[in-house]
């Protein structure tokens, strides 16, 4: 169970590093009538991130780490977090891998999604590996994040088909949609729960 904070609420950080459509979906699902999630802050190792964007349309506060040197990057981070009083962090689309020692001091649950069925393609260019290797089907996890990448436990999964003409294009597409769909329910989960 996640604990509830001073505003009975859960305090979700959501990192990023691009478009952001699954830090939408949680916004929206958090915006829900009686949701008990607000997201808090928004962190981004890209300036240029849609979704930073997307956080200043919504006044959501938000924050650009420069990753350069990634000590100081996670040191910054956890500073922040500490804070504004984080419950939970959330990887949405972020392409940098914390180092064992943040995700220690961090002292937080911290949740990933991946666009494929883990434990099957860990890390990058899953679209094009899983069409090449002619799997039958693809599509999402999230999951915890440990020290090891893509490897902590499975929260959430589902799968989508991948048909005879499937592109890396079409794939992504089918999969980022259900990306959106399980992101915010895997979160209630862990919330829920004690998972
Ligand atoms: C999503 O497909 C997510 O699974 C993937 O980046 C995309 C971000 O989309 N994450 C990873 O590959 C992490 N290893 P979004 O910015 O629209 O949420």
């Amino acid at each position: 169970m996640v604990k509830l904070s001073g505003n009975n609420k859960i305090n979700l950080a959501i990192f990023i590093s691009g478009r952001g459509t699954n830090l939408k979906s949680i916004f929206n699902f958090s915006k829900k009538k009686n949701s008990i999630l607000n997201i808090k802050l928004v962190i981004s190792d890209n300036k240029f991130a849609k979704g930073l964007e997307f956080s200043k349309k919504k006044k959501i506060d938000y924050k650009f780490v420069k990753f350069n040197k990634k000590k100081i990057a996670e040191y910054k981070i956890l500073k922040l977090i500490e804070s504004k009083q984080i419950d939970l962090i959330c990887l949405a689309g972020f392409m940098k891998i914390l180092s064992g020692n943040f995700i220690k001091k961090s002292k937080l649950k911290i949740l990933n999604i991946h666009p494929s069925l883990l434990p099957k393609y860990k890390g990058l260019n899953t679209h094009i590996r899983a069409i090449k290797n002619k799997e039958k089907f693809s599509g999402c996890t999230v999951h915890f994040v440990n020290k090891k990448l893509d490897s902590g436990k499975i929260i959430l999964q589902k799968k989508v088909k991948i048909n005879k003409n499937e592109t890396v294009n079409s794939l992504e597409k089918k999969v980022l949609m259900i990306e959106n769909k399980i992101y915010p329910l895997a979160i209630m989960k862990v919330v829920k729960s004690n998972f």
